[in-house]
C-alpha cells in the first residue's frame, strides 16, 4: 500500500470513529430507561486509561534505553487500553447518553476547557496513533521517531485528562 492510500485510509478510520462517538455524546436523541447495571464502566474506563498512560511512560522509558522489545509489547498493550476504554465508553455512553456537569463557579469553565481540549485533542491522536503504527509496522523507524515524538504527549494528555473528566464527573455529577 502506497502512503497516499494509507493516510487517506487513516483519515477515513479516525473520521469515523470520531463522528460517531460525537452522535453518541451529543446528537442522539437522550438514552430511555438507563439503568444501574453498568454504573461501574466509568470507573473501569478511568482504570483503563491510567493503564494505558502507565505504558506510554514505560514504553518511552524503555526505548531510550534501547529496550526495543519492551517498548513494542508496552506500546501495544497501551493500543488494547485505549481500545477497551473505547469500547466501554461506547457501551456505557449507549446506555446512559451525555453525563451532565453539575458543578457551578469557577470549577465550571474549568470543567469545560479540560472537557473541549480532551476532545479536540482526542481528534487529532486518533489519526497520529494509526499513523505512528504505521511506519512503525513498515519498519521506518526514523519516520516513526518524527512523528511518535509528538503523538506520544498527545496521548497521554488525551489518557490523563480522561481520567481527571472522570474524576470530575464523580465530584460534581
Ligand atoms: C503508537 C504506538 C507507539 C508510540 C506512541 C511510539 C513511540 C515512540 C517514540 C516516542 C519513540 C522515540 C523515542 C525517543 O525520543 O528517542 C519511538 C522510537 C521507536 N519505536 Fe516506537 N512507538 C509506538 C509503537 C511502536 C511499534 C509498534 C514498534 C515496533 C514495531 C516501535 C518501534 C520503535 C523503534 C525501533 C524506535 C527507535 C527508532 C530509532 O531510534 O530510530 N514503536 N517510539
Amino acid at each position: 500500500m502506497n502512503d497516499r492510500n494509507a493516510k487517506a485510509g487513516i483519515g477515513l478510520v479516525s473520521a469515523a470513529i470520531f463522528s460517531f462517538l460525537l452522535w453518541l455524546l451529543y446528537l442522539r436523541p437522550d438514552a430511555a430507561g438507563a439503568s444501574d447495571r453498568l454504573a461501574w464502566v466509568p470507573a473501569a474506563n478511568a482504570s483503563f486509561n491510567a493503564a494505558c498512560t502507565a505504558c506510554l511512560l514505560l514504553g518511552l522509558v524503555a526505548i531510550r534505553r534501547g529496550a526495543r522489545a519492551l517498548h513494542v509489547c508496552c506500546m501495544l498493550c497501551a493500543l488494547l487500553f485505549s481500545a477497551c476504554f473505547l469500547v466501554g465508553y461506547v457501551v456505557y455512553h449507549f446506555d446512559h447518553g451525555d453525563t451532565h456537569f453539575a458543578g457551578q463557579g469557577a470549577v465550571r469553565p474549568a470543567y469545560f476547557l479540560l472537557l473541549i481540549s480532551h476532545v479536540v485533542l482526542t481528534a487529532a491522536a486518533l489519526p497520529m496513533i494509526l499513523t505512528t503504527l504505521y511506519y512503525a509496522a513498515g519498519r521506518r523507524f526514523s519516520d516513526h521517531r518524527r512523528i511518535a515524538r509528538r503523538t506520544l504527549p498527545l496521548w497521554l494528555y488525551v489518557s490523563v485528562s480522561g481520567i481527571l473528566v472522570f474524576a470530575a464527573l464523580r465530584a460534581w455529577a
